[in-house]
């Protein structure tokens, strides 16, 4: 049978590291020789040379190498010691893992990406592995060595490509033929490569991976070599960030304007560096397409696109444009600015929510917890559970019941893009609540925001905290005392929890901290002063969270964790009825939905209206819930082989199947096995070699094995029924 074999490695500085976490250091005879480190390590470097050259926060590292604990950032600053110690040793010019200052770490070294190659007559390692020679190197390819090299065939015909949905951006610069017949070429390549530059530096940020560019024309791919739940949005946000970007860059000999089209769909993507990857599909032509349509510094997106953006934007309908090549015409949109909805759930799922389905517990768990609140008795519930198990729902529905009682309601959403930015949700709520106009002066802002704050008769010095909080300048009337950072930062927290405390004698206030995975560090610092304060006062303080984010707060009587489970089987078939409405579906569609969904609500919903949509039962993942299910797997980058492999065999896969189909080394396989489990992707039951695993969500294995190529899925069917049979 043949070997599985991980497509992908990386040269960088005499060390090699292999897709599976290995890491070789040259020797002076030439060979590999493996160097001894901690898998932890291992785990952070795959994830830093992953993204050469981008900063990778600390949160993100965090999340990748320690997926289901919080722990704290002291381990991570010990990992980082360990491997500068390893990758530095002999290095002249500094460390190749750079910190940057309060956002986390960059690799620096020059890195070469190859897929490995096979010679049949190469050398045994005293690993048992056969040694590979290639142009780029040596490379141990995990094929047992005892088989004969006959049989072996590249491995970059087994994993070298992907199927993936990608949301594809591209952007050019407006008039650069003219400005090629106006510039000498040496300052053209200077402004070519000022704009090169902001566009990469800008989506970076948004974790984008620039391709290969031809000219001023860039695209720049959304949702590979890792999915976001959110890749659509990312795209977005960066094309309106490049553009604004761009239009201030200053150069003496013009100034600049770029077009920007985005498109998603499912393509093909072929491993290489990010500047050699080829990825095929309707996607970047229809990317293209509309960059060619968009007017200067707008951003044009697709109907696919368009789809996964719901409310996020405020946007220009341009109904269909004509475009080359394309017999009909193309639906398009222009996105004009970010929607000035904060809350991220009314945005993504709209006002008209289905009545909720269930949750009668829980949500008698929240009336009770207002009710002793209402008293003074301050309580605290924090809200767990997985992505879309409806946490903000429970929310939104305690808010609608409490609608007819007199009480004071505040919002605070976190947002993956701000995390480092400091007290960002407070600030974002005292924007809205002032009722601060995009286009207001500073003057009229300080007075919005005094109208708000006295309310809660706040003292004067506490003005001029909040106000230089949300970088407006101090008043005559409410000078800013100097004091050092960290006692400002001190003061501010007090303010904020004054105004709390304010307006909590006024009436009992329910208030929602949404998505606190994303907060900032001092937002989570004066979420823990809050919830000690309220203990106290008439509040109810509800925090939603997902559970990869523990935080630790035990211990404290006025805090209750709740935990949101999934829908039992009556439950998931009354939200799609629901659903469903009037066009009321056949039975076997409903258990179909029922039975793939696993209880998710947001997994129902979305699969519910893509058979409505569709007019055909549920086949493959719908396209809103892809990135979201990608990015479950692409979080554990250096598994996601494993999880490929099972999710071929089946929902349930025996360890000795996987053994004998991927050919992956035992011990390797164990420890992926391991971390798969600890991600809560799959169950296991039994011990290896008599474990059976099985994922949680058979639209997670969907999404596994739907992102093999056809003809990979069919090899390993082939070699799944041949394993089965011996
Ligand atoms: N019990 C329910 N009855 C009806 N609809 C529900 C229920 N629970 C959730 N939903 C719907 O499922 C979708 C996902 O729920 P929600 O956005 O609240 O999930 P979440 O846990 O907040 O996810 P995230 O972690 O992404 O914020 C929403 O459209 C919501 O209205
Ligand atoms: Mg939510």
């Amino acid at each position: 049978m043949q070997g599985l074999v991980p497509s992908e490695l990386f040269l960088f500085e005499g060390l090699r590291l292999d897709r599976r976490g290995c890491l070789f250091r040259h020797d002076d005879n030439g060979a590999f020789v493996p160097v001894a480190i901690g898998s932890r390590a291992l785990d952070i470097l795959g994830v830093l040379i992953e993204r050469t050259g981008e900063i990778v926060s600390k949160d993100d590292l965090l999340t990748a190498v320690w997926p289901e604990t919080v722990v704290d950032d002291s381990n991570l600053t010990v990992q980082i010691a360990a491997l500068r110690r390893v990758l530095d040793q002999g290095r002249l010019n500094g460390s190749c893992i750079q910190t940057v200052s309060g956002r986390g770490y960059r690799f620096i070294a020059p890195v070469t990406r190859c897929a490995m190659g096979i010679d049949p007559g190469a050398p045994v390692s005293a690993h048992g592995h056969l040694w590979v020679f290639s142009r780029d190197g040596v490379e141990p390819s995990v094929r047992p060595a005892n088989e004969r090299s006959s049989e072996l065939q590249p491995s970059s015909s087994i994993l070298s490509a992907e199927r993936r949905q990608l949301t594809v951006m591209i952007c050019d610069l407006v008039g650069s033929t003219m400005l090629s017949s106006r510039l000498d070429p040496e300052d053209l390549r200077e402004v070519i490569a000022r704009y090169h530059c902001a566009v990469s530096e800008t989506v970076a940020g948004f974790d984008g991976s620039v391709g290969n560019y031809m000219g001023d024309t860039v695209p720049v791919y959304f949702g590979y070599p890792r999915a976001h739940e959110d890749d659509a949005e990312r795209a977005v946000r960066a094309g309106l960030g490049v553009i604004d970007a761009v239009g201030r860059l200053d150069l003496k000999y013009a100034k600049l304007q770029t077009r920007v089209g985005i498109a998603t769909g499912v393509v093909v993507v072929s491993e290489g560096s990010a500047q050699k990857r080829s990825v095929v599909g309707e996607a970047p032509y229809l990317a293209a397409q509309l960059k060619d349509l968009a007017e200067p510094d707008t951003v044009l997106i697709a109907t696919g696109t368009r789809r996964l953006l719901g409310g996020l934007f405020e946007y220009r309908d341009l109904g269909g444009v004509e475009v080359k090549g394309n017999a009909a015409p193309v639906t398009a949109w222009q996105v004009l600015r970010p929607s000035a909805v904060a809350s991220r759930f009314e945005a993504l799922r709209g006002s008209a929510l289905t009545p909720l389905v269930g949750r009668d517990e829980e949500l008698g768990l929240l009336l009770r917890r207002w009710a002793r609140a209402q008293t003074g008795d301050g309580q605290v519930v924090l809200i767990s559970g997985e992505p879309g198990i409806g946490k903000s729902r429970i929310a939104a529905e305690l808010g609608g019941r409490l609608h007819a009682e007199p009480h004071i309601r505040l919002r605070y959403f976190c947002s993956p893009y701000r995390q480092d930015s400091a007290l960002f949700p407070f600030i974002d709520q005292l924007g809205r609540a002032s009722g601060f106009a995009p286009d207001d002066p500073p003057a009229a802002r300080l007075e919005k925001l005094e109208a708000l704050l006295t309310r809660a008769a706040p003292p004067n010095e506490d003005m001029a905290f909040i106000a230089d909080l949300l970088s407006l300048p101090a008043s005559g009337r409410h000078p800013l005392p100097n004091l050092s950072p960290q006692r400002k930062k001190e003061r501010t927290l007090e303010a904020l929890i004054r105004q709390l405390e304010g307006l909590a004698l006024q009436q009992p206030v329910l208030m929602v901290f949404e998505d606190e995975h994303w907060a900032d560090p001092t937002s989570r610092e004066l979420l823990d002063l809050t919830i000690e304060r309220v203990r106290s006062l008439p509040v109810l303080l509800l925090v939603t969270l997902r559970p990869r984010f523990q935080p630790v707060r035990t211990g404290q009587p006025q805090v209750t964790t709740l935990v949101l489970n999934r829908l039992d089987r009556r439950d998931r078939s009354a939200l799609v009825a629901q659903i469903a409405g009037v066009n009321s579906l056949p039975e076997e569609v409903v258990h179909q939905i029922v039975d793939r969904t696993d209880g998710v609500p947001l997994f129902i919903e979305e699969s519910t209206k893509s058979v409505l949509e569709s007019g055909v039962p549920l086949i493959g993942i719908p396209t809103t819930l892809h990135d979201s299910l990608m990015a479950r797997l692409d979080r554990l980058a250096s598994v996601r082989l494993v999880a490929q492999v099972g999710g071929a065999i089946g929902r349930q896969f025996p360890y000795t199947l996987l053994r004998a189909v991927s050919d992956i080394p035992e011990d390797e396989l164990r420890a992926a096995l391991v971390r798969l489990v600890a991600s809560e992707l799959v169950f296991q039951r039994g011990t290896p070699p008599g474990a059976v695993y099985s994922f949680k969500h058979a639209l997670v294995q969907d999404a596994a094995r739907g992102s093999l190529l056809r003809s990979t899925r069919q090899q390993l069917h082939a070699r799944i029924a041949e394993a089965l049979e011996a």
